[in-house]
């Protein structure tokens, strides 16, 4: 909604890092041009780095483009975030800004933090008296991704949180639900009257969600090889689209009753386990190769990934909803580094007239009525059906509807992080990942990812660069008589774009 918040102090954790210049500020700055942030608002940076206010000013002023009076409500605090004695200066710092720029006692802290400092930081802050709440003010936590790297370390990681804070405080990104795009997913299927009849196990024949990045893992080696795709994208933003995807209506739109939603489809996934995971997931590593006369890494050779690492960089993976809804019905599910361009889109895919009548005019493979969804790049909304080709006979042919959101709006899509932000001043946890659902998802994965780890049987294929991953992953979808959708022209098409 677009109110305006109340007053408060921003306190991001990791104020000096990559995060807060490339995504936050830039976001906060586009908040204050909308008139979206309070009148009495400041932004505390926090971090190691010896900053003074001047400077880290002008240091995040190199990354914006204006923001000059944005800028003076922006302070720095050098601190070591992990070391109790300087939760002192850190409440004094707090008490002088509140006292200049009358922000009062609430206060967000955004932790942007390596996850080592998650228990430590909310821990110290309530050591100091700065989590508690008092006459009505308020204190909410931003966590970042990852939170946690498996069902158990999560559960730890929860249960550790809610000795200090209560879950409505506690707000963790998936950056995902921030999307325009992903939010759409709801208003398509429940604000009209058309879809919502189709979309079940009766008429949706399979679903396929394609997350694919151009992007290596860049300077994040030492991160990414401990997580690789599973942990990375499949464990939360895809199953958190698949989980708007599939849920049930919810009876109003509030955050529990979505989130309860969402937390039914996460505990409906049919397990995979023991035989299942070699058939049903496959797992890619990037190698080197050359595209378009341009010569790209493998894997292995990136900065900070082990010569011998068998991290994968691509994961597919065909699964089932176990409900009344999706009873037997596949979803397909993939993601990876270095495929030959970025997009992210959801396909249903129909059931086919009960009998054909008439005659494919290509006489290639039959997809049948496809809805696709364009999460990003090309952000719309693509129907694919048949119709007549001119002339003589009854020939059908392929033609699509679509709808692209540039063509609504002239200005770009605001970014995720603006929604998220100020959802949170807002306290609408509601595109937050709840504790439930996290650790709902991890349980979903665990199975998986400790098979990959124990049992060599199971294959890490390689895929050049710039392909859609590795051959298994076709097999698997084609043993069922589909293809994958091919979000460029086809399968071999290499390019930066690809338009819907
Ligand atoms: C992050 C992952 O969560 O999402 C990255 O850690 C990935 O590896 C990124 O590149 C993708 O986000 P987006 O918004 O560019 O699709």
């Amino acid at each position: 909604m677009m109110y305006k918040p109340q007053e408060h102090i921003l306190v991001i954790f990791g104020g000096s890092g990559d995060l807060t210049r490339r995504k936050l500020i830039p976001a906060l700055l586009a908040l204050s041009g909308q008139d979206l942030l309070p009148d009495q608002f400041a932004v505390l940076g926090v971090g190691r780095t010896p900053y003074t206010d001047a400077s880290y000013r002008e240091m995040l002023a190199g990354h914006l483009q204006g923001g000059k009076d944005f800028l003076h409500s922006v302070f720095y605090l050098s601190m070591d975030p992990g070391k109790k004695e300087d939760y002192g200066i850190l409440k004094t710092r707090l008490s002088e800004i509140a006292a200049a720029r009358q922000t009062g006692i609430n206060h967000i802290f955004y932790l942007a933090t390596p996850p080592e400092l998650y228990t430590s930081i909310p821990a110290f802050l309530a050591d100091a008296g700065l989590t508690s709440r008092e006459d009505g003010s308020w204190r909410r936590f931003i966590l970042e991704k990852p939170f946690g790297t498996d069902y158990r370390s999560a559960r730890d990681l929860n249960e550790t949180l809610l000795r200090c804070l209560n879950e409505d405080q506690i707000y963790r990104i998936d950056h995902y639900l921030g999307k325009e795009t992903v939010q759409n997913l709801l208003v398509t299927r429940f604000s009209n009257g058309i879809f919502e009849p189709l979309w079940n196990r009766n008429y949706v024949h399979h679903v396929q969600i394609t997350s694919s990045e151009r992007i290596g893992i860049e300077t994040r080696g030492g991160y990414y090889d401990q997580a690789g795709a599973l942990r990375d994208m499949l464990q939360n933003h895809l199953l958190q689209i698949l989980g708007l995807i599939a849920m049930e209506p919810p009876t109003v739109i509030s955050s529990d009753a979505i989130r309860n939603e969402i937390l039914k489809v996460f505990q409906s996934f049919r397990p995979i386990t023991g035989k299942a995971i070699k058939r049903q997931v496959i797992r890619g590593q990037y190698v080197g190769s050359r595209v378009q006369g341009e010569t790209f890494k493998g894997y292995r050779e990136e900065q900070d990934v082990p010569g011998d690492s068998r991290t994968e960089t691509f994961v597919a993976m065909k699964m089932y909803i176990d409900n009344w809804r999706w009873g037997g019905i596949p979803f397909y599910i993939r993601t990876g580094k270095r495929l030959p361009t970025r997009v992210t889109e959801v396909v249903v895919h129909f059931k086919p007239t009960p009998h054909t009548l008439f005659c494919k005019w290509d006489q290639g493979v039959d997809n049948g009525n496809q809805l696709v969804i364009r999460i990003q790049p090309d952000e719309g909304i693509l129907i694919q059906f048949g119709v007549k080709v001119q002339g003589a006979g009854f020939k059908v042919q392929d033609v699509k509807m679509d709808f692209h959101y540039k063509d609504l709006i002239d200005n770009k899509l605001p970014e995720a992080y603006q929604r998220l932000l100020l959802d949170c001043m807002q306290g609408d946890s509601t595109l937050f990942s709840r504790k439930d659902t996290v650790e709902a998802a991890w349980k979903f994965v665990d199975p998986i990812l400790s098979a990959w780890d124990n049992d060599p049987s199971i294959p890490l294929h390689e895929y050049p660069v710039g392909t859609w991953g590795p051959d298994a992953a076709e097999q698997m979808i084609e043993g069922d008589v589909f293809t994958w959708r091919y979000p460029c022209r086809n399968r071999s098409d290499e390019g930066e774009y690809c338009a819907l």
